[in-house]
């Protein structure tokens, strides 16, 4: 029988539990993947000693199954950080962001040792580009930054109705060559009041944990 996209959701975040290190504190992302995983961490006997997030949402869903949250600020290295994707190509790099927290995830996957992508085939893609790019911006900058995008080929549009985890708003930009992700990436970062940009062409995933209908592949960039 055909397995759900949640069913592949699940397969990934138990078999993520097998890369979980004791008595470490670990990174945790955000997104509906992620939040299979914590499930799945507070109900197994893994013992961590906590864990930095990247959402209220995480945060709750943490609080919840009794998984200490410690602050970025408070650690200066972790050994993993487990997320999702909204997208993520051969060489692993990925775009993110759906959930508009990819400034806090890119700040715990840069803090972190290993990056380790938990996805449904549904996001493993050929070519990046056909889900939207979330940029975050400085809310006065919001028309000055979508005139720079739209110059650049791109076609962006305000997250009604959304505030990141930091007050800024997102523009979700389709239509941009994706073709050399690292440029794009920067190009976008460049623009004055841009704060951050989902396209994860410079912090690509150590591994990515692929749950597929025959099974799930663990696959190296
Ligand atoms: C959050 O901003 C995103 O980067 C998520 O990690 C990404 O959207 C994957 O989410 P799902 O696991 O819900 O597909």
């Amino acid at each position: 029988m055909k397995q759900s996209q949640d069913d592949l959701k699940r397969l990934a975040a138990a078999k993520a539990l097998e890369f979980v290190p004791e008595n470490e504190y670990i990174g945790i992302g955000t997104g509906s993947t992620v939040n299979f995983f914590i499930e799945a961490l507070g109900k197994s006997d893994k013992k961590i000693k906590g864990a930095v997030t990247t959402s209220r949402k995480s945060s709750e869903l943490l609080a919840q199954y009794g998984i200490p949250e410690i602050h970025a600020n408070e650690v200066t290295r972790l050994p993993v950080y487990f997320d999702g994707a909204d997208e993520v190509n051969h060489t692993l790099q990925m775009i993110k962001g759906g959930g508009g927290a990819h400034l806090t995830e890119k700040i715990v996957a840069r803090l972190s040792e290993q990056f380790i992508c938990l996805a449904d085939e549904s996001k493993y893609v050929t070519r990046l580009g056909k889900f939207p790019v979330a940029v975050e911006v400085i809310p006065m900058a919001r028309s000055m930054v979508a005139r720079k995008i739209v110059a650049l080929g791109g076609n962006p549009e305000l997250r009604i109705g959304f505030k990141s985890f930091n007050g800024n708003e997102i523009l979700d930009v389709s239509g941009l060559d994706l073709s050399k992700p690292m440029e794009m990436e920067d190009r976008l970062n460049q623009i004055l009041g841009v704060v951050e940009n989902g396209i994860f062409a410079h912090d690509t995933a150590d591994l990515l944990i692929l749950a597929q209908q025959n099974g799930v592949e663990l696959i190296k960039p």
